[in-house]
């Protein structure tokens, strides 16, 4: 599996998210998954703060950022991917399904020649299966879909980056109810993760302590994984069951259109228009 790395968390308290440094131990190569970019709905102010503290520590170790890797278009928080991209000449890559997604939001949005071009946004779309290369290191891509169709997990050494399919053993498992999502599609990416040898560490795309006290997880090992609480049904069809009637319950992320319009261009922001004024667009919807 190579040699190994070192990863540093980093948790985004507005939208309860996890970015990642993985660096590979003997080249000081790294790769960024899933920076968050800073976001506020009622000002429309977009700010890399978290980001830059993601720099900082890359620059503080002498780190080079060979890659920003999505493991799909997060629903409720920019990417700083674009941003990061600048700033390092890094490559973007996320998971070949984002062509599905783009095209499922194609008509939600209506941007017309507006509408990010995925192909061109991202610097690689990968196959299941496929090996990035991080320095002496290598990621192996897996297909996860059920979240979201474009879902991926990032598997190096002994961890895998498993973005939104498990959280916490006593929180859950991810929505599918997102366009393109499927329960049964979920299970079988769990089932897939929860193969891996015990002690490979997963780590989580988001945590939601229960207390404003508690300290959010990052990770856990399959061991932990296996028991996880909506997992307890036993078969798919238990699961599915399950998984689609708790989606009901479920509001819409606030930061829903705003983060999928632009995650679709990994996280660059729209051409200004008006006085260097960007814009997005939200769709409205009147019940009769
Ligand atoms: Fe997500």
């Amino acid at each position: 599996m190579g040699n190994t790395v070192d990863i540093t968390p980093f948790y985004h308290g507005p939208t309860n998210s996890w970015s990642y440094i993985v660096a590979d131990s003997t080249s000081r190569v790294c790769a960024l998954i899933d920076p968050v970019m800073d976001f506020e709905i009622a000002s429309g102010k977009v700010h890399p703060g978290f980001a830059n503290q993601l720099l900082e520590v890359v620059e503080a170790h002498g780190l080079s950022v060979e890659w920003v890797l999505e493991t799909h278009i997060h629903a409720d928080h920019l990417s700083a991917a674009d941003y990061i991209r600048g700033r390092t000449g890094a490559r973007v890559g996320i998971g070949i399904g984002v062509h599905a997604v783009s095209q499922l939001f194609e008509p939600v949005f209506n941007l017309g020649d507006r509408h990010p071009d995925v192909s061109e946004a991202f610097d690689d779309l990968f196959e299941a299966g496929q090996t990035i290369p991080l320095g002496s290191s290598l990621i192996t891509v897996m297909a996860v879909p059920g979240h979201t169709p474009a879902c991926v997990a990032y598997r190096v050494s002994e961890a895998v980056f498993i973005g939104d399919t498990l959280f916490r053993p006593d929180y859950g498992t991810a929505r599918t109810d997102f366009p393109g999502g499927n329960a049964g599609e979920l299970y079988a990416s769990i089932q897939q993760l929860l193969a891996l040898p015990d002690d490979t560490m997963l780590y989580l795309c988001h945590d939601y302590p229960s207390h404003p006290q508690s300290a959010p997880q990052a990770s856990c090992s399959v061991r932990e994984a296996r028991d996880n609480v909506q997992l307890q049904a036993g078969d798919m069809n238990g699961f599915v069951r399950f998984r689609e009637h708790r989606d009901t319950e479920l509001d819409t992320p606030k930061l829903l259109y705003p983060a999928i319009q632009i995650n679709l261009a990994a996280g660059r922001l729209p051409e200004p228009e008006l006085e260097q004024q960007r814009f997005l667009k939200l769709p409205i919807f009147v019940d009769p």
